[in-house]
C-alpha cells in the first residue's frame, strides 16, 4: 500500500513557478505539497536566468522573500544595444515612466523561496522518483511518487505542472487536447560565468557580423557573457582562450575595454518559441516552462513563468474563497493573451540581434536599420522598454 498524503494544491516542480506558486498559496492560506525529482542543493546552484522585470521584483517584495534581493540585487535603469562598433542607451526610466530591472540570479531567488517556505512550514519534498500524475479529468486528482524508495499518493483538489520543459505534466494530458506551436532557431548561446568586474554598468545586446554576444553581470565582481553559436556546438572546440578572444571582437567598441577574469562554469543554450494551448486540462494547470519557451534575448522565461503562477494563485484563490470557477475556467486565456507577447518580444529582440545561416546581404541591412530605429525613435524605443522592464499584468 502506497503511504497517502493529502493537499490542496499538489505543485510538480520546484523551480521559480512551483516554489512562487506554493509560498503565494501560503500566504492566501490554502495547502500546497511541491515535489522535485532533484536535490535541493541541485536546484539552488543551477546557473540560470539573471533579469527581474519589475513587476517580478514587486511581486517577490510582497510575499516577504526580497528582503536579500533588495540588499544585493543590482537595480538597472536602462541597456546598451551596440552595432556596427557603436553603443546607444535605451533608458528605461524615462521611456517607462520610473521603471527598471534587477540583476538578480535565478538560483539566489530559489534559495530565498526555499527558507521562506522552510521558515513557514512548506513542505518541499526534493529527490522523490518516478512522478506521474493521475485523475485530473475528475474530482480527486493523484500524484504518485516514489521517496527514499516508498511509493506515495498524494490526493488534491489541483495539480500544478510547474516541472518544466521536460517534465511529466504536459505529456499526461490526452493526445489531440493540446495544440503545440513551435520555432527552432538556427543558433544557440555559449554562456560563461567569470571571476571579472563587469566591464560596463547595464547590459550591453550586440549585433556583429560574427554573431551576437551580450554582456551581463551577477554581482559587481562576477559577469555573465554570452556568445551566439551553432546549435549543436560542442563546448571542447572552446577553450577559455579562444571564448575570450571571441567576445573581445564582438563586443568591440570605441575606446572601451573587457576586462577578463576566471571562467567559473561555461555552458551551452539551445533556443527556441514553444507555446501549448490550451495551459489546462481538467484540474491540471500548466506554468512557466512546461507550458511554453522563449529564446532567452530579452530575459522573460522566469518573469513569464512567474507571471503565470500569480494567475493561478489568485483563480485557486477565488475558489477557495467563493466557490467561483470562473477565473480557473479562464486561466489558459488569461496567461496566454501575455505568453503571446512575451513570445513576440523574444523572437524580435532573437530575429533583429543574431546572424541567421540563410540571411542574404538585404536581411543585413534592414536588420541594421531596425537597430538604427530603435535607437533613434523615441516610439520604437518606448516598445523596447516597455516590453524589457515587463508588461502591466491583467
Ligand atoms: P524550471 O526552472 O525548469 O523548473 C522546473 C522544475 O521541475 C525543475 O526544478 C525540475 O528539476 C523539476 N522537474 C522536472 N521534471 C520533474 C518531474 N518529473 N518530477 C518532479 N520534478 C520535476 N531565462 C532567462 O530569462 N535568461 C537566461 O539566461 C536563461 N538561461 C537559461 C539557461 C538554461 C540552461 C535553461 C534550461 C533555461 C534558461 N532560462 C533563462 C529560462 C528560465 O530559467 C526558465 O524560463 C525558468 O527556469 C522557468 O521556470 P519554471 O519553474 O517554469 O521551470
Ligand atoms: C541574462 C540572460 C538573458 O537572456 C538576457 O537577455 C539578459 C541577461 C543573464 O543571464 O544575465
Amino acid at each position: 500500500m502506497p503511504i497517502s498524503l493529502r493537499t490542496q494544491v499538489g505543485i510538480v516542480g520546484a523551480g521559480p513557478a512551483g516554489l512562487v506558486l506554493s509560498h503565494l498559496l501560503y500566504l492566501h492560506g490554502i495547502d500546497s505539497i511541491v515535489v522535485e525529482n532533484r536535490s535541493r542543493q541541485y536546484v539552488e546552484e543551477r546557473v540560470r536566468a539573471g533579469v527581474l522585470e519589475q513587476g517580478t521584483v514587486d511581486l517577490l517584495v510582497e510575499m516577504g522573500v526580497g528582503e536579500r534581493m533588495k540588499r544585493e540585487g543590482l537595480v538597472h535603469y536602462g541597456i546598451e544595444l551596440r552595432f556596427a562598433g557603436h553603443g546607444h542607451r535605451i533608458d528605461f526610466q524615462e521611456l517607462t515612466g520610473g521603471k527598471g530591472i534587477t540583476i538578480y540570479a535565478q538560483h539566489e531567488v530559489l534559495k530565498d523561496l526555499n527558507n521562506a517556505r522552510a521558515a513557514t512550514g512548506g513542505q518541499v519534498f526534493f529527490e522523490v522518483e518516478d512522478v506521474s500524475v493521475h485523475d485530473f479529468d475528475g474530482a480527486r486528482p493523484k500524484i504518485r511518487y516514489k521517496k527514499d524508495g516508498n511509493a506515495c499518493e498524494l490526493t488534491c483538489d489541483f495539480i500544478a505542472g510547474c516541472d518544466g520543459f521536460h517534465g511529466i505534466c504536459r505529456p499526461s494530458i490526452p493526445s489531440g487536447v493540446l495544440t503545440e506551436y513551435e520555432r527552432q532557431y538556427p543558433f544557440g548561446w555559449l554562456g560563461i560565468l567569470a571571476e571579472a568586474p563587469p566591464s560596463s554598468a547595464e547590459l550591453v545586446y550586440t549585433h556583429h557580423d560574427r554573431g551576437f554576444a551580450l554582456l551581463s553581470m551577477r554581482t559587481p565582481q562576477i559577469s555573465r557573457l554570452y556568445l551566439q553559436c551553432d546549435p549543436d556546438e560542442d563546448i571542447d572546440r572552446w577553450p577559455d582562450e579562444r571564448i575570450w578572444q571571441e567576445l573581445h571582437v564582438r563586443l568591440a567598441s570605441d575606446g572601451w575595454k573587457l576586462t577578463e577574469g576566471q571562467i567559473l562554469q561555461k555552458g551551452i543554450t539551445g533556443m527556441r518559441s514553444f507555446v501549448v494551448e490550451p495551459m489546462q486540462y481538467g484540474r491540471l494547470f500548466l506554468a512557466g516552462d512546461s507550458a511554453h519557451i522563449v529564446p532567452p534575448t530579452g530575459a522573460k522565461g522566469l518573469n513569464l513563468a512567474v507571471a503565470d503562477v500569480r494567475i493561478l494563485a489568485r483563480a485557486l484563490n477565488q475558489y477557495h474563497t467563493t466557490g467561483g470557477r470562473d477565473p480557473l475556467d479562464r486561466y489558459s486565456e488569461t496567461c496566454l493573451r501575455r505568453v503571446w507577447k512575451v513570445q513576440r518580444f523574444s523572437w524580435w529582440m532573437t530575429s533583429m540581434l543574431h546572424r541567421f545561416p540563410d540571411e542574404n546581404p538585404f536581411d543585413q541591412r534592414r536588420q541594421l536599420a531596425e537597430l538604427d530605429y530603435v535607437t533613434s525613435s523615441r516610439a520604437a524605443a518606448t516598445t523596447l522598454a516597455e516590453n524589457y522592464v515587463g508588461l502591466p499584468m491583467e
